[in-house]
């Protein structure tokens, strides 16, 4: 936990760049390592334009892509050749090939070319109804990028070799309104000359002295209410391991399902900040709140555990919000004598002490613990899928810790998941006719959800 403070450090700098057609980007971000490919992108209603600035005479090719790579992507290709701007919607197949879309989406606004310089900016839908063009919503994208000292010709954009990339970003950010005058005292938390241990994973924690000041400051805004009727949440970080493809973080008043707080459908381990809500959303008690992680194994053998380490799991979700309420972080595990019925366990040694537990009959499974027994299992895909199912409708062991209590119950308290009379549903994409196809990806398997029952502390807080 001490080590997040740090992951906010690489927010995207918002600034507006020198040059081009004179309107402001309020997000940038360097593509590549050497310093030759600057993007630029502003959200205007449903359209996103981009700015691409580029140390090349040649083309500048600009895409989405479902892993990084360049197969089954959306490329826009463009630059400058003889004095004329060109701009063209192009989409590669699984295997690579690139290809004229049919349907042009991406606009031309602006393009110029000096002796050394590209820049062009355009413009396109968020849901252009293509079905060889990324939507563009609050999940991850995986943007591509490349370049080339010879511009696209007849033939179409010569292959780019070494001068390419990926780069995972959000790009409907909503604009950061800074609260921080220039004039405000800050400092930067930096490590320095930390080796990289040759393992897996590694939680690196560090103390650092905040510099001694003469008199009283504020870390901007600090709230605190004794007994408060719900508290506001302005910004939300998803987090998993490796295998976390999407993560959803929704919230349940009375048996209806509110807006979701935050999700990314596309999770990259490699690339995890703060999403700042567009609006914040109060939460009050009584309400639930579920952390729901998709997770794609299928290139292990093994049973995949929750854990600390990178190839174990996480499916949780930290909240920014205010005023501070007494409650540090809540866990839950759906019930594990439920979920050990469901591989035929009938009995374990009680009374539970410590964890892991040891199973009693049947003779299978006789002194193994949760996990042995789990391992012991002979999953098979359908079995997976019918535990997924049951393991979302079993009561969950729910433990939270208090802000200055290092205590954590080992027992809980035991909570049902809520009534879902009504679930969300999403608002449909303004896109023209036709539905796009992205949005049918392939689910693989749901294996765990995590409860996040912040009910419990916030409804004791206000009797
Ligand atoms: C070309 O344009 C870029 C971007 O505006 C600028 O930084 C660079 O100095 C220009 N180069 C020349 C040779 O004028
Ligand atoms: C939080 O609750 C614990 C247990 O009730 C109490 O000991 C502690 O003083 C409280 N801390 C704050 C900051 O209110
Ligand atoms: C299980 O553990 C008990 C107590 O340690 C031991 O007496 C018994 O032999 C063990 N049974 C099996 C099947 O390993």
């Amino acid at each position: 936990m001490c080590c997040w403070p740090l992951l906010l450090l690489w927010g995207l700098l918002p600034g507006t760049a020198a040059g081009g057609s004179g309107r402001t980007y309020p997000h940038r971000t360097l593509l590549d390592s050497e310093g030759k490919y600057w993007l630029g992108w502003s959200q205007r209603g449903s359209q996103i334009a981009f700015r691409l600035q580029v140390r090349t005479a040649g083309y500048v090719g600009f895409g989405f892509s479902p892993t990084g790579a360049m197969a089954s992507a959306d490329i826009v290709v463009g630059g400058v050749a003889h004095g004329r701007p060109y701009l063209q919607d192009y989409f590669t197949n699984a295997n690579r090939e690139l290809k004229k879309d049919a349907q042009q989406d991406y606009h031309l606004e602006y393009a110029m070319e000096n002796s050394t310089h590209t820049i062009i900016e355009f413009t396109r839908e968020l849901h252009t109804c293509d079905i060889n063009d990324k939507s563009i919503t609050d999940s991850t994208v995986r943007v591509i990028w490349a370049y080339h000292h010879e511009d696209a010709g007849e033939a179409g954009p010569k292959y780019h070799d070494s001068n390419r990339g990926t780069k995972s970003l959000r790009l409907l950010n909503p604009e950061k309104t800074s609260v921080l005058s220039t004039a405000l005292p800050y400092f930067d938390l930096v490590n320095q000359d930390v080796p990289i241990p040759n393992k897996d994973t590694t939680y690196w924690c560090q103390m650092f002295k905040i510099p001694v000041f003469q008199e009283k400051h504020h870390v901007i805004k600090a709230l605190e209410a004794e007994k408060p009727s719900g508290i506001h949440v302005f910004a939300v970080l998803l987090h998993a391991h490796l295998a976390g493809r999407g993560i959803r973080l929704r919230h349940f008043r009375k048996g209806k399902e509110m807006k979701l707080l935050a999700y990314d459908d596309d999770f990259d381990f490699n690339f995890q900040e703060f999403q700042y809500l567009k609006e914040e959303q109060t939460i009050l008690p009584g309400d639930n709140l579920i952390t729901e992680c998709r997770y794609n194994t299928k290139d292990r053998a093994e049973m995949t555990w929750g854990g600390l380490s990178t190839r174990s799991e996480m499916c949780l979700s930290y909240l920014l919000y205010y005023p501070r309420i007494n409650l540090t972080r809540c866990a839950s595990i759906p019930d594990i004598m439920e979920q050990l019925q469901f591989i035929g366990v009938k009995e374990i040694y009680r009374p539970v002490t410590t964890w892991p537990f040891i199973i009693k009959s049947p003779k299978q499974y006789k002194n193994l613990s949760f996990m042995d027994a789990m391992n012991k299992f002979k999953w098979t895909k359908k079995e997976g899928l019918s535990f997924n199912k049951l393991v979302l409708s079993l009561p969950v062991n729910v433990r939270c810790s208090k802000t200055d209590n290092a205590e954590w119950s080992i027992q809980g308290m035991t909570a049902l998941p809520p009534d879902i009379e009504r679930p969300y549903k999403a608002e449909p994409l303004v896109c023209g006719t036709s539905s796009s196809s992205s949005l049918h990806r392939d689910f693989s398997i749901n294996l765990l959800v995590c409860l996040l029952l912040l009910s419990c502390t916030l409804s004791t807080k206000s009797l």
